[in-house]
């Protein structure tokens, strides 16, 4: 029951409409007034002029007490179709004072509620990457790793020609190897745990493009203000799949990474100059960041530079 002031938004109509068939009761009790069996004109308008009166008293009050809520209704329509919902305006007292301040709380409730179950996919999604990424070293890579010390083992014994034929085994092996260490490196950055964000970036970007012909700049600024684990996990993936673009489908000849702080944000850029990015394609790539980005209340955006090449911006929340 919506209550200000103690009375209750009914008791108040009630109120108002008994304090009007009262003083309506009086004015036929106490006044001079009659009506007779067959009402004459005079009397007709005398009580059409009492009606109205009465009418439109009981408009003005009743009125009074529900058009707040009336505003407060369309106030929260308006809100809904913006994304985060808008706290509506609280009013400084009476009924609509309370309903705006008890939507708010809920509206609050709701948002930190979607926000726990945000992170904790996030963390989930991770621990899933963490857990792969330990199977594949484990096993893969230990598998892989014996094979490569029984093909030592073999070629110690091995007549000249079979030692050839062995070496080029060995080397398949060790790609494999390498390729089975990146895919884990990339599942689960170890360099983030260790070094921070800002290491992490460096080592990202070198892995990715000390072989390749494009050349990478970084600006990092200094004295970044410190995210939450899952925000700063949330960067890096964001620019290890942004990156991990430009190196597969860029050929770019220069790649630009930049992280600031802007306002209460933190805004991260990868621009390179190649071919540029077609318009709407989304892949698993650009979906995953835009989802990582939402997870933690940020946003992204996707698109072709003015000079030619793509930019991916992130902006989260610092
Ligand atoms: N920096 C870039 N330069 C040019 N084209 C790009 C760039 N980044 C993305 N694209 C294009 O956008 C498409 C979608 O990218 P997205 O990352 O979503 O998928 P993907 O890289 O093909 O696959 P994956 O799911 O492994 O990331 C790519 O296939 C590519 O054609
Ligand atoms: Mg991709």
């Amino acid at each position: 029951m919506l209550s200000a002031h103690g009375f209750s938004l009914s008791s108040r109509v009630i109120a108002i409409n008994g304090l009007l068939f009262a003083l309506g009761t009086a004015l036929l009790a106490f006044s001079p007034a009659t009506v007779s069996s067959r009402p004459l004109w005079s009397e007709v308008i005398v009580l059409a002029v009492g009606l109205t009166v009465m009418i439109v008293a009981n408009g003005v009050l009743v009125g009074g007490n529900l058009r707040p809520l009336d505003r407060l209704v369309s106030q929260l329509d308006r809100a809904r179709s913006t994304e985060p919902i808008e706290r509506l305006p609280v009013p400084r007292s009476g009924i609509s004072h309370d309903l705006a301040e008890s939507v708010n709380d809920l509206l609050g409730r709701i948002e930190s509620g979607q926000r726990e179950s945000s992170l904790a996919a996030l963390a989930a999604q991770e621990a899933e990457r963490a857990r792969i990424a330990q199977e594949l070293h484990d096993g893969v890579g230990q598998s892989l790793t014996a094979v490569l010390l029984e093909i030592g083992a073999l070629t110690d014994d091995a007549d000249p020609e079979t030692a050839r034929a062995l070496a080029g085994v060995r080397e398949a092996t060790r790609a494999s190897l390498d390729e089975v260490r990146g895919v884990a490196r990339q599942l689960r950055p170890h360099v983030l745990e260790d070094l921070g964000l800002r290491s992490a970036l460096a080592a990202l970007t070198t892995e990715l493009f000390s072989h390749g012909a494009t050349h990478v700049r970084r600006g990092i600024m200094p004295g970044l203000p410190e995210l939450d684990d899952p925000v700063e996990l949330v960067v890096f993936r964001v620019a290890q799949e942004a990156l991990t673009n430009v190196a597969r489908h860029g050929r770019a000849r220069t790649v630009e990474l930049t992280l600031n702080q802007v306002g209460g944000d933190v805004v991260l850029t990868v621009d390179d100059d190649g071919i540029g990015i077609p318009t709407g394609a989304a892949g698993t790539g650009v979906r995953g960041m835009r989802e990582r980005a939402t997870l933690v209340g940020g946003h992204l955006e996707v698109g072709r530079r003015d000079g030619g090449g793509t930019r991916v911006r992130l902006v989260v929340p610092a």
